[in-house]
């Protein structure tokens, strides 16, 4: 298949187009470099061995947006493009839902002038809310997220239950992620955070690379096994994968639109994350226990059970090898990417 990766100079975008590559599919990105650095596309391509085609404009322009679809073949969709800080949608919610609901608009609607049904949609385990019952399982109503960021996949995920229940032949898979980490095994491409990385990982790995002096861990006081906050870590090249194989499952999906969990299933707390990466590095990594952070959960992770069965996709990787891999990506760009 020949694929639109919209957000493909992004962490997951990124590592998603050579998992495309990989798989024999072809591959064209839309990218406006809002959170991404153009020295993505040189990486991907030394990598692959292969032209991959960008095109560096945002997709709430809708006539850049319908153009690009008479210009290109394109057979599929895979949508990452969005803001996607959560505490940034929270100060700014007017912005992140104009943003990310625009830019979906604009792709659903030059797909259907052009005839393009194929949809992969970047979700998150976030529309699960405060009160399903771990671990997460896709069947669960009702979506609800805390934050406007999240509160966005929500109305997304509704969109595209509406379009694809009335447009015949549209087949939709909602991929809601847990916590994706890791990078490439090449060390090439990775995280790169503008700013104070929000995140525990990149936040762990800037630490080891002596860009932070220490983490901060955000409450040891919840009812969990070590009193931190536990968590769904899947390695991105295993989110990768995920992608790739519920583009090749679209046409045997039961139903127009389908959610899929792509977790472990495994919860891993703050410190065994942190004493992770302290094997992996060879360094003792300072922290200090601070207050919880607003809006935290205690303890989430995923039932993968559906898409381990429909997709025949499973997480492998290990967090030994999500440190391993985090770290020879951070230690070789100490900075992430040159810029422009
Ligand atoms: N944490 C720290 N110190 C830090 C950063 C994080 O202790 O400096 C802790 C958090 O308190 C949390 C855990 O590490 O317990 C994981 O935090 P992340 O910010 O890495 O991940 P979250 O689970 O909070 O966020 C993820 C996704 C969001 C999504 C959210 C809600 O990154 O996109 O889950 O499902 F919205």
């Amino acid at each position: 298949m020949r694929v639109l990766v919209s957000g493909g100079a992004g962490y997951i975008g990124s590592h998603t187009v050579l998992a495309l590559l990989d798989a024999g599919h072809d591959v064209v990105v839309v990218d406006d470099f809002s959170n991404s650095k153009p020295t993505v596309q040189g990486r991907l391509e030394a990598l692959s061995g292969k032209h991959v085609p960008f095109h560096a404009f945002d997709l709430t322009d809708a006539d850049k947006t319908e153009q690009l679809f008479v210009h290109e073949q394109i057979d599929a969709v895979i949508h990452f493009a969005g803001f996607k800080a959560v505490g940034e949608s929270v100060s700014e919610p007017l912005r992140y839902y104009q943003n990310n609901l625009d830019a979906t608009f604009s792709l659903l609607r030059a797909m259907q002038r052009s005839g393009v049904s194929k949809f992969v949609f970047s979700s998150s385990a976030t529309v699960y809310g405060e009160n399903a019952p771990v671990p997460y399982q896709e069947d669960y109503e009702y979506l609800s997220a805390s934050s406007p960021y999240g509160q966005t996949k929500v109305v997304i995920e509704r969109v595209l239950s509406d379009v694809a229940a009335v447009h015949e032949g549209w087949k939709v898979a909602l991929l809601r992620y847990f916590n994706p980490v890791g990078a490439h095994p090449s060390g090439q491409i990775g995280e790169d955070p503008q700013g104070i990385p929000n995140n525990l990982m990149p936040f762990i790995a800037q630490v080891a690379v002596g860009r932070r002096e220490r983490l901060t861990v955000f409450g040891d006081d919840y009812p969990t096994a070590d009193g931190t906050c536990e968590r769904d870590y899947i390695h991105v090249m295993d989110l990768a994968e995920g992608h790739v194989a519920a583009l090749e499952h679209l046409g045997d999906l039961a139903e127009p639109v389908r959610a899929f969990n792509l977790g472990t299933g495994t919860g891993t707390s703050v410190l065994q994350m942190l004493h992770a990466f302290e094997r992996a590095t060879g360094k003792e990594l300072p922290y200090e226990v601070g207050p919880r952070r607003a809006g935290d959960l205690a303890a989430f992770w995923a039932d993968p059970a559906r898409a381990n069965t429909e997709l025949g996709w499973r997480a492998t990787r290990t967090i030994d090898e999500i440190c391993a891999d985090t770290w020879r990506w951070q230690s070789a760009n100490p900075q992430g990417y040159p810029g422009a």
